[in-house]
């Protein structure tokens, strides 16, 4: 069973992003990251594949404890 719809399914996680695609993958070049950027885990972020902060809302309003990954170059 492969449910395309965003909304009719309480199982699903991704809501908003590329919905019309059989599955979302992203590259992101090393040259690009910097020192340290956060990645989205929630899908629920504007910006994803990066964090926006949007997670902090869903844990509000659903009692969840999701969070970014933070990948940073050593210290
Ligand atoms: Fe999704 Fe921060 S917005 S983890």
């Amino acid at each position: 069973f492969a449910c395309k719809k965003a909304s009719c399914c309480s199982s699903r996680v991704n809501t908003k992003i590329k919905l019309g695609e059989p599955k979302v993958a992203d590259t992101v070049d090393l040259e690009d990251i910097g020192d340290k950027k956060a990645f989205c885990r929630c899908w629920k972020s504007e910006k994803f594949p990066y964090c926006d902060g949007s997670h902090g809302k869903h844990n509000k309003e659903t009692g969840d404890n999701l969070g970014p990954l933070i990948v940073k170059k050593k210290e």
